[in-house]
């Protein structure tokens, strides 16, 4: 088969021929029709995740057919369609697993394309807790990206306590943030899109925003501030200055729910003592939530915009979702 790997951090994209993997008991093979390229495929890419066994291939947005299945596996057959995201799987019977907070396992949490290679490549291998059903209306092109991009949004969004009617300002529309907007208008929110420049506004507009900021030529603090102020800013850029920015934008009792993987961020202790406001991490979410993302999807029409690419140009590819050209997300198409 054939695979992108990173053999070094900071290396370049290597297409290699490999052995087709056997899954291990547990575990289950996917012949991978499409994968997404998300920008935390980047801490693969540049070596920025601590520990990361090398040579690795990324990719945690990954759809196909269940090829094989490994021993012990029940609940998956050949020819199911499926798809894998970031959450890799988890032990499932330590104290965290049993009362539901997967994201708590200590024993065995796994990342796909992190802590075992993903998909960027003809075929893949997973453990079974990490896939989800894809339902037939989506081709793999479209499901793709709602396994990472998608699900963070909408999981998020879903948890964040903000109700129908509620100002919801999605900063960044990258990947994640276009397929936010969307998930937004679809859950009843007054949705504000806030990204650099004008010429996304269009976009924003179509993909559901009620409102739009430039960050660049507007304050968005104050302009969130003239619409009551945000219940929730779902903060997916990937600067962390950008989101310290908009924090005087929240309403009270706001939440700033931070997706993208800044590095660091300055958060003033009156601005939240003043409104009781606070700041939230998220991160996407287990199989189940991907069900529920790609029925919500198929129900309401929340769809990627997609630039599909071969395999063979992943190197392209990966430098227009890091330049910020891609409108919106950049997936590989085993099948193109
Ligand atoms: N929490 C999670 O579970 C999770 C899941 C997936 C991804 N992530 C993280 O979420 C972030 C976004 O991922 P993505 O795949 O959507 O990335 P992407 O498509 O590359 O989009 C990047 C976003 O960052 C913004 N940005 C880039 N440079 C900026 C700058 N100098 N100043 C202000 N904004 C800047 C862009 O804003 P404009 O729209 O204004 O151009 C764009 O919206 C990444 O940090 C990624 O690692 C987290
Ligand atoms: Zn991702």
């Amino acid at each position: 088969m054939h695979a992108a790997q990173i053999a070094r951090p900071g290396g370049a994209f290597e297409l290699v021929e490999r052995e087709i993997p056997e899954p291990a008991a547990g575990w289950v093979r996917v012949k991978v029709a499409a994968c997404g390229i998300c920008h935390s495929d980047s801490l693969v890419k540049e070596g920025h995740w601590p520990g990361l066994q090398y040579p690795r291939v990324p990719g945690h947005e990954v759809v196909g057919v269940v090829d094989a299945v490994g021993a012990g596996v029940s609940q998956w057959k050949a020819g199911q369609r499926a798809g894998v995201g970031w959450h890799g799987g988890h032990c499932g019977h330590c104290d965290a697993c049993r009362s539901g907070n997967f994201f708590g396992c200590q024993v065995d949490l796994k990342i796909t394309g992190i802590a075992f290679d993903g998909g960027y490549a003809d075929y893949m291998v997973a453990p079974a807790l990490a896939l989800a059903l894809v339902p037939e209306e989506l081709s793999p092109v479209e499901a793709a990206p709602l396994m990472c991009a998608g699900i963070t949004t909408f999981n998020a969004l879903r948890n964040s306590g903000a109700r129908p009617g509620d100002v919801v300002a999605v900063l960044g529309l990258g990947g994640l943030g276009h397929l936010g907007v969307q998930y937004a208008a679809k859950m009843g929110f007054n949705v504000v899109g806030i990204a650099r420049g004008s010429d996304k506004e269009p976009l924003a507009r179509k993909l559901g925003a009620h409102h739009y900021i430039d960050s660049q030529a507007q304050d968005a603090s104050a302009e969130l501030q003239k619409l009551g102020g945000a219940k929730v800013i779902l903060a997916t850029v990937t600067v962390g200055d950008a989101m310290s920015a908009v924090q005087g934008g929240l309403g009270l009792n706001g939440t700033l729910m931070v997706i993208g993987a800044a590095e660091s961020m300055q958060v003033s202790p009156l601005v939240l003592i003043g409104g009781r406001r606070s700041v939230k991490g998220w991160y996407s979410g287990t199989a189940a939530d991907s069900q529920d993302t790609l029925k919500f999807s198929v129900r309401s029409g929340v769809r990627s915009m997609n630039e599909v690419y071969p395999l063979e140009r992943v190197a392209e590819a990966y430098e227009r979702m890091m330049g910020g050209k891609a409108r919106f997300r950049v997936v590989l198409s085993m099948e193109a």
